[in-house]
């Protein structure tokens, strides 16, 4: 079975997670999937709406790990040949049309970054969102660096980036990032009600509107690319080997030489 469902209803399109066993982490071919459903989602005049959901437990681990080690995305050729991920985030970036999220469970990495770029979020009780990069000897990306302290201020989101500690549903309604919580087994019906509510408005009204509250996004896409420079560049050096060796092995990293 794929792991990116999708699913077509009355002018919604649903992208589900659907790796489980390991906590919907997602591959090259999942970015791949998204990023193409996406993009033929933003032409197709029958698909207003796009929703992104996981599972009860979990939204997203975020980027597969051991792809990060094994193959890891080369982001020097973002523009002739995009990896995958690069694909995804253009997707996400210049999606026009009405973006919701619903999360349950742990959001992680771009599981939460990708939040960013949604139009309306709602959480789970359960939710846990975490920007480890730095934890895994990486940085921002998904222009989490400019949209995270435009959203939040720049202190809050140093700690959020900097720290990477897990945030949890009440904190993330109250900073922003979240609009509404429900139970775990309400969200995804509840992300679906809203969507539907937005298929049944005049396509060329919201699509304007996201257009112009986007606007003042000035820079996001100057910042991405940076963001993807340096990630790249962080991926293939010794710190991120050693955290995400770490992780794998479910030891403490040792960055003491990094
Ligand atoms: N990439 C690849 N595999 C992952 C993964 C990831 N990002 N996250 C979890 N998995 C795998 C685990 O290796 C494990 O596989 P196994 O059963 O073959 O050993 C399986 O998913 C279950 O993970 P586990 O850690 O036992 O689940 P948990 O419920 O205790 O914790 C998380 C869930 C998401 C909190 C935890 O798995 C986690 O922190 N993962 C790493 C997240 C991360 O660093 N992502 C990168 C962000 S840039």
């Amino acid at each position: 079975m794929s792991e990116i469902l999708q699913h077509r209803e009355d002018g919604i399109l649903t992208l589900t997670f659907n790796r489980l066993d390991k906590k919907n982490a997602i591959t090259a071919a999942m970015y791949n999937a998204l990023a193409d459903a996406m993009f033929a989602a933003a032409e197709d005049d029958a698909v207003r709406v796009v929703v992104l959901q996981g599972h009860e437990q979990v939204f997203t681990a975020g980027n597969d790990l051991a792809d990060f080690l094994k193959n890891p995305p080369d982001m020097s050729k973002a523009d002739a040949e995009p990896a995958p991920v690069v694909r995804f985030l253009e997707a996400l970036r210049t999606f026009p049309k009405p973006l919701l999220a619903a999360v349950a469970g742990p959001a992680v990495g771009i599981g939460t970054t990708l939040l960013l770029h949604c139009d309306l979020v709602y959480a789970a009780d359960n939710a846990a969102f975490s920007l480890p990069f730095v934890n895994l000897g990486l940085c921002p990306e998904a222009g989490a660096s400019l949209l995270l302290p435009a959203l939040v201020g720049y202190p809050r989101a140093a700690e959020k980036l900097m720290l990477g500690e897990p945030f949890y549903a009440e904190e993330a309604v109250e900073m922003g990032l979240v609009n509404r919580l429900l139970p775990p087994g309400e969200v995804n019906a509840y992300a679906q009600a809203q969507a539907a509510k937005l298929a049944a408005k005049p396509m060329a009204s919201l699509t304007a509107t996201k257009a112009l509250m986007k606007k003042g996004q000035v820079g996001l896409q100057q910042i991405m690319g940076d963001e993807l420079k340096l990630f790249g560049a962080l991926l293939r050096g010794p710190a991120a080997k050693e955290a995400i060796s770490a992780v794998m092995e479910k030891r403490k990293p040792d960055f003491s030489k990094c």
